[in-house]
């Protein structure tokens, strides 16, 4: 009795929520990394492959979209939760191209049957209605997302389980394609083939079978005898469907409530939410962006850099704004920060930080609910002063520029958050970090 108590205590104790505090690509990816060495189990609960999270280890680089950044670290158990949408074919690409670099996942990757199928129907849907929203699109990833939890929310969707039973699969998949195939013929869309969906997705579901299963009893089983969870989030704080900057949002629920849903591990069973930020700001799709700097973009798209790990694209830069992560540590309950990217400022002259907004010349101190008034707020700044040094070898807060340290110390008072760690370049090993 003592003992039961004394394995949920200590497993209380050591289950981390992972959350982007801003627009997606904070780079989740490598904190998971690094944090993974902490954690038994590495779980990503919502999203689907939208997301895209790097990973460099050494000279090799990984993209990681469906499974966990932890399964880099051999032995590391990674869940996909019933939170998750997934495409089957995707995610056999990706299990190939992890093969390719050696990596086994055998018994240490498991998929929940719950989780919600991405159809090639979904992806023509999201293709269609973003064409048809002209000027007003979202800019998604057309990984077919956002119809997927549209099915689910309306109780049309077909799982992972269902694939796992072939006859029941077939009979699912005629149905939902009479449906969806009518709606693409009358928008002029090649109807889709049920012979080709139902070999393509059947050959997937062989491939995937030994790693599906009810992942409840799973997560609950190594919880309580002391194994510690990583809870990988996708996107970010502000594409959240609740609390992101909606329209121009993802489906799903992005910020750290959604690792409970997403994976069915209770909130008090939660002990730390870290909010992953760039030590600057990026978007990629369409929407408000108060602190967007086209100069910072050309910036860094000069040096190679923010570019989309999932669709190639440009990303949108502009300055930090501190108005969005004190609303994102708001609402995730942030217990610390880690800051990544701080290299990317290095070269800079002056750094700038958005400490509220004005509209209307009233002053601002949150985020408004609208996007429209969001669109119309002006960025109020700070200015700092920039180091004009490489902070990249840095590996401990001594070794970073006065400056550098002048402005992480700004950033977490005005937070109201703890620095955990800050990372100065995209390896493992370049992090810093902070106790
Ligand atoms: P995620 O979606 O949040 O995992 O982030 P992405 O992988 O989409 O984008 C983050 C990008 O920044 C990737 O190319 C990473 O390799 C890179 N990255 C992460 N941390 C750092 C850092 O501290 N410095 C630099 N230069 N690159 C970083
Ligand atoms: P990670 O996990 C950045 C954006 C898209 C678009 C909006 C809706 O790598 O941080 P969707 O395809 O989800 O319906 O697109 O959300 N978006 C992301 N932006 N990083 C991501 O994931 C994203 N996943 C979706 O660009 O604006
Ligand atoms: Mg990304």
């Amino acid at each position: 009795m003592f003992g039961a108590f004394y394995c949920q205590h200590h497993s209380f104790m050591s289950n981390t929520v992972l959350i982007g505090a801003q627009w997606g690509d904070e780079g989740k990816g490598k904190v998971v990394d690094v944090l993974t060495e902490d954690a038994d189990l590495v779980i990503r609960m919502q999203g689907g492959n939208n997301a895209g999270h790097t990973v460099w280890v050494g000279k090799k680089k990984y993209v990681l979209h469906l499974i966990p950044s932890g399964i880099l670290h051999p032995n590391k158990v990674c869940v996909i939760g019933n939170g998750v949408v997934m495409d089957p074919v995707h995610l056999v690409h990706e299990l190939d191209g992890l093969k390719k670099l050696r990596i086994k996942v055998n018994k240490r990757l498991y998929i929940s049957e719950n989780a919600h199928l991405v159809m090639p129907y979904h992806r023509e849907l999201d293709a269609l209605r973003e064409t048809s929203r002209g000027k007003g699109k979202i800019g998604t990833t057309k990984r077919g997302i956002g119809p997927t939890y549209m099915d689910k929310a309306s109780r049309q969707g077909i799982r992972l389980g269902d694939l796992m039973q072939p006859d029941r699969f077939a009979k699912l998949l005629k149905d939902r394609l009479r449906v969806n195939n009518a709606i693409l013929k009358a928008n002029g869309v090649k109807p889709l083939s049920y012979q080709r969906i139902l070999e393509d997705y059947l050959q997937a579901a062989k491939r995937l079978k030994p790693f599906v299963t009810n992942t409840l009893p799973l997560i609950h089983d190594a919880m309580g005898s002391g194994k510690r969870m990583l809870f990988e989030g996708a996107q970010g704080t502000f594409l959240d469907i609740d609390h992101g900057t909606y329209p121009y949002v993802t489906s799903s629920s992005t910020t750290a409530g959604g690792a409970c849903t997403g994976s069915g591990v209770p909130p008090n069973r939660v002990s730390r939410v870290v909010g992953v930020m760039k030590a600057y700001t990026t978007r990629v799709g369409e929407g408000p962006f108060p602190t967007e700097d086209d100069g910072l973009g050309d910036l860094f798209h000069g040096m190679g850099r923010e570019f989309g790990a999932t669709t190639g694209r440009a990303r949108r830069c502009g300055w930090l704004d501190m108005v969005m992560i004190r609303h994102a540590s708001m609402v995730n309950g942030f217990d610390d920060l880690s800051v990544t990217n701080l290299d990317g400022l290095d070269g800079l002259d002056e750094i700038k930080v958005c400490v509220a907004y004005r509209f209307k010349g009233k002053r601002l101190e949150y985020m408004p609910a609208s996007h429209e008034t969001l669109e119309a707020c002006q960025p109020i700044y700070e200015s700092f002063a920039g180091w004009k040094r490489d902070t990249s070898s840095a590996q401990s807060w001594k070794e970073l520029p006065l400056k550098a340290r002048a402005y992480l110390k700004a950033l977490s008072q005005m937070a109201g958050c703890r620095l955990s760690s800050v990372s100065v370049g995209p390896d493992r090993s370049q992090i810093i970090h902070l106790s």
